[in-house]
């Protein structure tokens, strides 16, 4: 590949907690769109570890969920010598980035974040690392000059916010940043608890059966789609509109085999929602189970995710200097090694 084709490579970026368990809703918005993207650009995965410290967690469990998600990454479908695999923890830049565009993010603005909000509520600890969250994560995005970033609906709010500070950076200092677009999947952006269908699947909030892991074995699957919750009028139909049960489990459906939704709306014409929740039960289960036996694999083999955190941390170190270098010098900061970036290393067209 010659330098030019590099330089136009379409740039990814996404992000994703080690938190908790991984459910079918990040893999809808999440994993699903890394693998996809990954096909058509230069992608970036980040396991977010310094946003999970946002809440109370407990540190040996982030130590190991970490290494569970990093082999979930691999175990959907990230290829470590396509794209770049790495611990945000690792790359000081993302730290650094954060505090500098704290100076052009909006107090109000990010006061009016609905995850701050819902995160906070009766809570009687509230930490400042929860409410300044959405800057870290417009560090995370801009240090890579992303132009895409596959997310799930839940994001959006975040994701506004980071172009608004791009831009305001852009003005203030100088143009820095590309101001990145979202993309969500059409079907699927926001998978609802199988209990409490107007609420999304949450590795937090939801409950053991309202959620669907993706380590989960296939009896649990089952077992959670036959006790999902369904609506009152028996006719199946699609209705994203109204937060229903069946209307989720159609789009589930649909993420687990690449059917249309139309195609499964004829499909289970007629058929009660018995039928509809065994087929989507068994659909997931197909879906989820050679990911699961590929993470179990993975998981089993610790130094071999921390040698690929680590050559993904290295990449992504190299990739993520030029921009924050960038960033200190347009707001006025002597550096210690003046000179040295300016020439060749700087970020694509700037
Ligand atoms: P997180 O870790 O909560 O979720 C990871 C991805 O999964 C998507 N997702 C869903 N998609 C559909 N239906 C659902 N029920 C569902 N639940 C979760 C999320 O939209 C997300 O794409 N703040 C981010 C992490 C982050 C990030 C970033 C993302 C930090 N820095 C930079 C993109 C770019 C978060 O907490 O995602």
């Amino acid at each position: 590949m010659t330098d030019t084709q590099t330089q136009t490579k379409l740039k990814i970026f996404s992000g994703i907690q080690p938190t908790g368990r991984k459910t079918l809703g990040n893999y809808s918005g999440g994993f699903r769109q890394y693998a996809q993207t990954q096909e058509v650009g230069e992608g970036f995965f980040c396991i977010v570890d310094l946003h999970s410290i946002t809440v109370d967690y407990d540190p040996d469990e982030l130590r190991s969920s970490t290494l569970d998600l990093a082999a979930m990454l691999f175990a959907t479908g990230l290829d470590p010598e396509r794209s770049t695999i790495f611990c945000q923890s690792h790359v000081t830049a993302h730290a650094e980035a954060a505090w500098l565009l704290s100076s052009v993010t909006s107090y109000g603005q990010l006061g009016r974040m609905t995850q701050f909000k819902d995160k906070s509520e009766n809570r009687e600890f509230i930490a400042a690392g929860l409410f300044t969250y959405p800057v870290l994560m417009a560090g995370d995005i801009l240090l890579y000059q992303t132009d895409v970033v596959p997310i799930g609906d839940d994001q959006r709010q975040h994701l506004e916010l980071a172009r608004d500070v791009a831009e305001r950076f852009n003005y203030r200092f100088g143009e820095t940043f590309r101001v990145p677009d979202g993309q969500y999947p059409e079907i699927g952006g926001r998978i609802m608890d199988l209990q409490e269908p107007t609420k999304k699947m949450s590795t937090t909030m939801s409950s053991e059966q309202g959620a669907v892991y993706v380590a989960d074995t296939p009896d649990q699957i089952r077992k959670k789609f036959k006790s999902a919750v369904t609506d009152s009028e028996r006719e199946i139909r699609y209705d994203p509109a109204a937060k229903a049960g069946v209307s989720n489990l159609l789009e589930i459906m649909s993420v687990a085999t690449g059917e249309t939704i139309d195609d499964l709306v004829a499909r289970f014409d007629g058929s009660g929602y018995g039928d509809l929740k065994e087929a989507v039960g068994e659909s997931v289960v197909a879906l989820l189970t050679p990911i699961r036996e590929r993470f179990e694999a993975l998981r089993a083999d610790e130094r071999e995710l921390q040698r690929l955190l680590a050559v993904g941390a290295e990449k992504a170190r190299r990739a993520a200097e030029p921009t924050l270098e960038l960033m200190y010098d347009r707001m006025g900061f002597v550096r210690p090694d003046a000179g040295r970036f300016f020439g060749a290393a700087r970020p694509r067209g700037l």
